[in-house]
């Protein structure tokens, strides 16, 4: 086989890992084999690539693996589990930086003499290449922006935003036919230079018009555009292996946008258009709910445990701020040995993540047939004697079903408070995410175990 022939067969075989590695993450109990695959694929991907496509600037290559490589490895192993959201906005805009340079370097490279229709075709995949890649790169820059909360995380309300985008887009399609035509006469460098500019301002804009409570389906979504950038690319370079990740990747992305949205009962383009939430949870007070709070202690809390039979923990993002997932695994394991049902609820949007919350039980040890999604468990919560929610809010506001005009309304919440007794561990009365008061706080069967997670569960551990 010449080396062509083994470069289309690793590109076959990476493909169909890829697809493995996405049909595994989609389940925890296949998540880790799933990455695997991920892995080995990318590795043929890149070897083949290497070894039988690229002919020239070995050395070049070489740095540029091992700076990025590195980087990559350094940034990896870094990064707390709470800022992995952001770790992946900022790796999204390198997607995005990529397509744009590789679409400038393809497009001054005359290397290749297109003629005709296939010019045309040519230059319309370089030009969206670009379009996407700087609306990802400078949209991802924002997001990254909210998300380590060097940017407010309030939406920015430009009057008349709307008008403005569509003028952007106006602007962007006449030059992309300005673009073909010149680009035929050998020309095409203006246009292509304005449209970058157009649309790093309109990624720029797009995001920071995006509040906090929608950044979860913003990352989804620019991990998607990230897709369809490299997609476009993968057209520019005739790189069949570029084509379908890309597509993989813009697909899923969308699908996860997609089940985000419901799961927040958000409309898509609603989110698109911006607007909705706050800074996120940077409100101390206990918002506009009042009423009375009734502490509890670990020792009570450890007894009303044992005596439970049924026993629902519901985590939340201020689990993963303390780190309270071993000592959540031991409490389920002192409690299961004294024949208590002890199961976890897990809210889609838990924690700042799509599996933000399945993955740090998984790291805990916690089994994973004790662990159920949302859907699974909402219905059992009248049977529940305790409920445990360990740092969670917004999950478990019932405003969100009970007042039509709370900014959460309609989200789909876990029921706590219909069952026997609700624990609420969290330090203060500060709001969540979503900047909103809670009246499950106030609840007549609602105690509150005031504290860091981690520090009030290794008490109410002892006590057990
Ligand atoms: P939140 O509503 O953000 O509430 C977390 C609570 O944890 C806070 O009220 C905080 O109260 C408490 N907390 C923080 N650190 C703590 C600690 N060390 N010990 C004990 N408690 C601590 O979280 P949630 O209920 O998990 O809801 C998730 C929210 O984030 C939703 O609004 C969702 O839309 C949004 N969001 C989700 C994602 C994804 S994809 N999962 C991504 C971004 C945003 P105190 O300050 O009083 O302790």
């Amino acid at each position: 086989m010449n080396s062509a022939g083994i470069v289309t067969v690793s590109y076959i075989a990476a493909t169909i890992l890829f697809i493995l590695a996405l049909g595994g993450l989609s389940n925890q109990e296949t998540a880790r084999r799933g990455n695997w695959y991920g892995i080995i694929g990318m590795a043929i991907a890149v070897l083949a690539t290497i070894l039988g496509v690229v002919t020239q600037h070995y050395t070049l290559l070489l740095v540029a693996l091992l700076i990025g490589g590195s980087i990559g490895l350094m940034l990896a192993r870094r990064v707390q589990m709470t800022q992995m959201p952001e770790l992946v906005a900022i790796l999204h805009s390198l997607v995005g930086l990529a397509a744009v340079l590789v679409g400038f370097a393809n497009f001054m490279d005359h290397s290749t003499a297109l003629t005709g229709v296939e010019l045309t075709i040519h230059s319309i995949e370089t030009y969206l290449g670009v379009l996407i890649g700087a609306v990802t790169f400078s949209g991802s820059i924002i997001a990254f922006g909210k998300l380590s909360g060097r940017i407010s995380g309030k939406p920015l309300m430009l009057p008349a935003r709307h008008f403005l985008n569509l003028g952007l887009l106006l602007v962007a399609i006449w030059c992309g036919r300005e673009f073909a035509q010149q680009a035929a006469v050998g020309g095409g460098m203006v246009p292509l230079v304005i449209m970058t500019v157009i649309a790093l301002i309109f990624g720029i804009h797009m995001v920071m018009a995006i509040g906090g409570a929608d950044m979860p389906v913003v990352v989804s979504m620019l991990n998607s555009y990230s897709g369809w950038a490299a997609a476009a690319t993968g057209f520019m370079l005739s790189n069949d292996l570029l084509i379908v990740t890309g597509a993989l990747v813009g697909s899923s992305g969308a699908i996860l946008s997609y089940i985000m949205c419901r799961a927040m009962n958000r409309k898509f383009l609603a989110v698109i258009a911006g607007g909705f939430g706050t800074g996120g949870g940077t409100t101390v007070s206990g918002g506009e709910v009042e009423g009375e709070v009734v502490p509890i202690q670990p020792e009570e809390t450890a007894e009303l445990l044992a005596n439970a039979k049924e026993v629902m923990i519901v985590p939340g993002y201020g689990m993963a701020v303390a780190q309270a997932q071993h000592t959540v695994y031991e409490i389920t394991k002192a409690l299961r040995g004294k024949g208590i049902n002890v199961r976890f609820g897990i809210h889609p949007v838990a924690g700042r993540m799509p599996g933000h919350m399945n993955v740090l039980l998984a790291e805990a040890r916690v089994p994973y047939d004790i662990v159920f999604e949302m859907d699974e468990v909402n219905e059992d919560f009248p049977n529940i004697d305790v409920s445990v929610v360990i740092g969670a809010n917004d999950i478990v506001n019932p405003d969100a079903q009970e007042k039509p005009d709370s900014p959460i309304a309609g989200m789909p919440v876990l029921e706590v408070w219909k069952g026997g007794t609700t624990i609420v561990l969290k330090r203060s009365m500060a709001t969540g995410y979503a900047g909103v008061g809670n009246p499950l706080f106030y609840k007549d069967n609602t105690r509150m175990l005031f504290g860091d997670a981690k520090d009030s569960l290794d008490a109410v551990l002892k006590a057990l």
